[in-house]
């Protein structure tokens, strides 16, 4: 796993936006996994900057969402189709046809899920994915006591995550109970993972799935065990690693490191 810590919010999007970039410039049919939340508004913005100013083409891109609310519909301004339209569809030049987001409303979720996984299969697996954590350690919606090897399903969410977004809700009362969700050996499946994380209220989170033991209480944790794992941090959630220094001194010698490709 590689730790990349910026000292701002902004200067951590970037970096993680240019990671996408360089993938679509080698390969411009890239299959992205995306994802919602706060924290990869910038990098959204970032991509949205660099399609409208430098050209970067989502033309031949597939896209596939982590999860979805189960219950609101598609144009709900709290749904993750409304997100990521809003954030970032209506920005750039992915062809609808190209774009997959769990549904929340469909009238068999075993089936859909299946249908879902096997999408993925079918348009070549995900070259990159893009992941948050929540302040439980959870990646997508695999909350505390997922399996490692769980694939898309429907997922209750636990309390610390309906509070953490009650936020976006006018009440608590009105976050959904159900989401949809990747499961975690579906995102461990994608070629290339990059995790996201700002704010002092990740600090533990980001310890614990960073430096911690691999476990299905903190579901991000599980990055330890893919072989392309890189984790773009800004500096206030990198304040409970152990290893700071050493992320650090990597980063200070990046420069002139010997180049593995
Ligand atoms: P956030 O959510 O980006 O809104 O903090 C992250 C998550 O719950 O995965």
């Amino acid at each position: 796993m590689e730790v990349i810590i910026k000292e701002t919010y902004e200067a951590m999007s970037r970096a993680a936006a240019h990671e996408v970039a360089r993938l679509l410039n080698t390969k411009p049919n890239a299959v992205l996994g995306m994802a919602t939340g706060s924290t990869p508004l910038g990098l959204y913005q970032e991509l949205v900057r660099l399609h409208r100013e430098e050209g970067l083409d989502f033309s031949q891109v597939t896209t596939f969402n982590l999860d979805e609310y189960v219950g609101l519909q598609p144009d709900h301004p709290q749904s993750y189709h409304y997100f990521m339209h809003e954030n970032f569809f209506k920005h750039v030049n992915v062809p609808q046809q190209n774009i997959y987001i769990p549904s929340g409303n469909t009238s068999n979720y075993r089936a859909f899920c299946g249908w879902y996984e096997q999408r993925i299969e079918e348009c070549g697996g995900i070259d990159l994915q893009i992941l948050g954590i929540g302040s439980d350690g959870h990646v997508a919606f695999n909350e505390p006591g997922s399996s490692l090897t769980s694939r898309t399903r429907l997922k209750t969410l636990a309390k610390q995550t309906i509070d953490d977004n009650a936020r976006f809700f006018d009440k608590a009362e009105d976050v959904p109970i159900y989401a949809i969700t990747m499961g975690v050996g579906t995102i461990l499946e994608a070629r290339e993972l990059i995790l996201l994380a700002n704010g002092d209220n990740k600090a533990w989170a980001v310890g614990a799935a960073i430096e911690g033991p691999v476990t299905g209480m903190v579901t991000a944790s599980a990055l330890q065990m893919h072989p392309y794992a890189k984790v773009y941090l800004d500096s206030p959630s990198a304040t409970q690693l152990k290893m700071r220094d050493y992320y650090d001194w990597i980063e200070e010698h990046r420069p002139g490191a010997p180049q593995s490709l």
